[in-house]
């Protein structure tokens, strides 16, 4: 359950939050339950003194063109052999609060980013539309596209081929909550690990991308136990690169 609350001058907003999330409107901030709080600052995720509000502009530096090419995800969804005037394509499979679909939209892709779970959506929906009003992000966040929905089902109804297909499905050992930064304790109730690792790899290459790259902790396992073609390995996270013969 969660509930919704605003300043007056947002409660048409909220209605509509409310009614995405199935969130219940109230007056107060409740004791001890998570809450959307919608003001003219943008939409934020709460509990018990803890805030959260997704905030494209601290990733700034990593996205000028120096910092950017040193991503390892940058260098994972590198490839050879697209012409230059090729309109880039990547599917966020779990676009979550969206920071690795920022660092592909900041290389030039056009992302569609998938999220389903309703509160997220609705924070990362915000998270961009407020990029948008930003002078250096602008140009970036037009080229994210949040959608509502599942993408293990949503991905065998595209009718585009991608060029990249990205997999972070949440990973079910994470660090103890007290170690953790507030943006994960507070969305990691509302997360799940991953049910049908299987049929999210497929459903990635079911359409035809050149590349699907899978997000893991480091010393993770493969997801679906499948072995990537290459691996770009950081300390704590790495991506698994797999090129599609489909394609
Ligand atoms: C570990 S987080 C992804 C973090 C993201 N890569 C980022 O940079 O912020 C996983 C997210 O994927 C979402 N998710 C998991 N399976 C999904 C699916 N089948 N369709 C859409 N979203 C999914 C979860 O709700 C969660 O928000």
């Amino acid at each position: 359950m969660i509930y919704i609350l605003c300043d007056e001058k947002n409660e048409n907003e909220a209605r509509e939050v409310s009614e995405r999330t199935g969130g219940v409107m109230t007056d107060k901030a409740p004791c001890g339950e998570l809450y959307l709080y919608v003001s003219d600052k943008g939409i934020s995720i709460n509990k018990d003194g803890l805030s959260y509000m997704g905030d494209f502009t601290a990733e700034i530096k990593r996205l000028k063109h120096n910092n950017l090419s040193h991503e390892m995800l940058i260098k994972a969804s590198k490839m050879k052999d697209t012409a230059l005037n090729h309109e880039k394509t990547a599917i966020d499979a779990t676009a979550g609060m969206g920071d690795d679909s920022l660092l592909l939209a900041a290389a030039g892709f056009n992302v569609y980013m998938y999220e389903y779970n309703p509160v997220i959506y609705t924070l990362l929906k915000d998270t961009v539309k407020r990029a948008l009003r930003d002078e250096f992000l602008s140009e970036i966040a037009g080229r994210m596209h949040v959608i509502n929905g599942d993408s293990t089902v949503m991905m065998k109804e595209l009718d585009f081929r991608p060029d990249v297909v990205l997999l972070d499905p949440m990973f079910p050992q994470r660090k103890k909550s007290g170690m953790i930064k507030k943006k994960f304790q507070l969305l990691q109730c509302l997360e799940s690990p991953c049910a049908n690792e299987t049929e999210m790899m497929e459903s990635g290459f079911a359409t035809g991308a050149k590349r699907i790259i899978v997000k893991r902790p480091a010393n993770g396992p493969l997801l679906s136990d499948r072995k990537p073609d290459y691996q770009i390995m950081g300390n704590s996270i790495r991506y698994d690169c797999y090129n599609n013969c489909l394609h």
